[in-house]
């Protein structure tokens, strides 16, 4: 995994990092975040997660930053990990809104920054895809871009996902993005033809290194495969 650079380094100058992005919402950010989280905790790093808001806490089951948490080892609280979280299943900038606030890019860059000193790696959840607003001129992409994280693209493997994959990496690469990797989750076991020829189509138009993540059982992570940053 390669270290952390640009403003962030100085901060945190024994950190290293990966910021996980999706082509868009419920795409597998999550389960690609805490695989990469549990791989880094089991080969003996201390591991910070982080997210910058979560929604849809009304919706019950494993909110994001509790499986992320899990999968980490870590001890961080939930506001440690996810400084905004929000009943409603919506947009972080129309939740946070509808509760009467505004979300701060500097309380989220503090926050990060808080949570990537009490640990040798960071992984960091994005919202949505790139492209979403955090705040009034804030998106998702602009925080990425103030952490100086590498990504890794979250991406289904099926029909409809070449377009977005290309998307993202374009819009990340215009705002000096580096992409770490493109991950397809979950992969099948047995693959069709589309599958096969999307994994090899984005890593030839998109110039990117493809992995993919098998079906987890979300349950055992203590039996998921390593997956590198
Ligand atoms: N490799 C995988 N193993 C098990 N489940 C997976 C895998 N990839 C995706 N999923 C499932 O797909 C759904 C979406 O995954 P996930 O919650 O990680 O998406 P997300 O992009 O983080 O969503 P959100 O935008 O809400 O944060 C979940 O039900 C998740 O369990
Ligand atoms: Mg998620």
């Amino acid at each position: 995994m390669p270290g952390v650079k640009g403003p962030y380094a100085s901060l945190t100058p024994d950190t290293s990092g990966v910021f996980v992005t999706g082509t868009g919402t419920e795409v597998g950010k999550t389960v690609v975040a805490a695989a990469i989280a549990r791989t880094l905790a089991s080969e003996g790093r201390r591991v910070a997660v982080f997210k910058p808001a979560v929604s849809g806490l009304d919706e019950g089951g494993e909110p994001d930053h509790a499986l992320l948490r899990r999968a980490a080892g870590s001890r961080q609280g939930d506001e440690q990990i996810a400084p905004y979280r929000y009943g409603p299943p919506m947009s972080p900038h129309l939740a946070a809104s509808l509760a009467g606030e505004e979300i701060s890019p500097q309380r989220l860059r503090q926050g990060a920054r808080a949570a990537a000193a009490g640990a040798e790696a960071l992984v960091c959840e994005g919202v949505g895809g790139l492209l979403v607003p955090l705040a009034p001129g804030y998106l998702v992409r602009d925080f990425a871009v103030d952490l100086g994280l590498p990504l890794v693209v979250a991406a289904p493997p099926g029909l409809g996902t070449i377009n977005h994959t290309l998307l993202t990496l374009e819009a990340a690469r215009t705002a000096g993005l580096e992409v770490a990797a493109v991950v397809l989750t979950p992969w099948p076991e047995s693959p069709s033809t589309i599958e096969r020829s999307n994994r090899e189509t984005v890593e030839a138009l998109g110039e990117v290194r493809v992995e993919t993540l098998p079906l987890l059982d979300l349950d055992q992570p203590g039996r998921w495969p390593s997956v590198a940053a």
